[in-house]
C-alpha cells in the first residue's frame, strides 16, 4: 500500500464553514455517514511519502470524482492542511497565507495540489485539526462540483469497481 484516501457521505448543511474534522468524521468513526446524504467529505488522503511526488495523490483524487460522478453526488468537500503556514504564522492570517498561496508567492503542497486537482478554495477553517501543529490547527476548505449531478436521481451505490 502506497496510498490511501477515506471519504464518506454527508448533509453538508449540517456542518458549513466552521466544523472539526471531529464533528464531520465523528471522532474519525464515521458514524456521521449517510448513504441518502449529497456530499462526498474527503476525510483523509495521503501518500507514503517514500512514494511522493509520483502521482499517487492524483489517482486518489482521480478515484474520488469518479466514485462521486457513479454515486450521483453534488460535490465532493473536504478541508485540506496547510503544512507550510507555520512558517509564516507570526506575520500572516491563515486567509493571508492561503491567498498568498493561490497567487503563486508562497509554496504549499497541498493546496497547490488540490487546487490543480480541480477544488476550488472556499475559506479557511479554524481550529479543524488543533494537533496539525503545521497548520497551526487551520485548514482550507475547499470543494469540487460535479457537473453531471443530477438533482431528480437518488444517490446510487454502484454494484463492483469504479473505472
Ligand atoms: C498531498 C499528497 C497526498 C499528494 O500526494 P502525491 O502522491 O505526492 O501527489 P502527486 O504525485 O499526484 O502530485 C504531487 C505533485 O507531484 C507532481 N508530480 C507527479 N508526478 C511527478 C513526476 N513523475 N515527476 C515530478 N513531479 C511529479 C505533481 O505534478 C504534483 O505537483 P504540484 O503539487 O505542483 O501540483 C501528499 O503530499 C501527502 O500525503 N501529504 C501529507 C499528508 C497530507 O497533508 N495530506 C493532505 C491532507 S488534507
Amino acid at each position: 500500500m502506497v496510498g490511501v484516501a477515506s471519504s464518506l457521505i454527508v448533509h453538508w448543511g449540517d456542518y458549513g464553514v466552521q466544523h472539526s474534522w471531529k464533528e464531520v468524521t465523528g471522532s474519525g468513526t464515521f458514524d456521521t455517514h449517510d448513504p441518502t446524504a449529497r456530499t462526498l467529505y474527503g476525510a483523509e488522503v495521503f501518500a507514503d511519502p517514500a512514494f511522493r511526488r509520483l502521482g499517487i495523490g492524483k489517482k486518489l483524487y482521480q478515484a474520488r470524482r469518479r466514485l462521486c460522478r457513479a454515486m450521483n453526488l453534488r460535490r465532493i468537500m473536504a478541508c485540506g492542511r496547510m503544512p507550510n503556514y507555520h512558517r509564516y504564522a507570526t506575520q500572516m492570517s491563515p486567509e493571508s497565507y492561503a491567498m498568498r498561496v493561490i497567487w503563486g508567492d508562497l509554496p504549499d503542497p497541498v493546496l497547490r495540489f488540490q487546487l490543480r486537482e480541480g477544488f476550488q478554495y472556499c475559506g479557511v477553517v479554524h481550529g479543524y485539526l488543533p494537533s496539525d501543529d503545521e497548520s497551526v490547527g487551520n485548514a482550507t476548505i475547499i470543494v469540487w462540483i460535479n457537473d453531471r449531478y443530477k438533482s431528480d436521481k437518488p444517490t446510487t451505490v454502484p454494484e463492483g469497481p469504479i473505472l
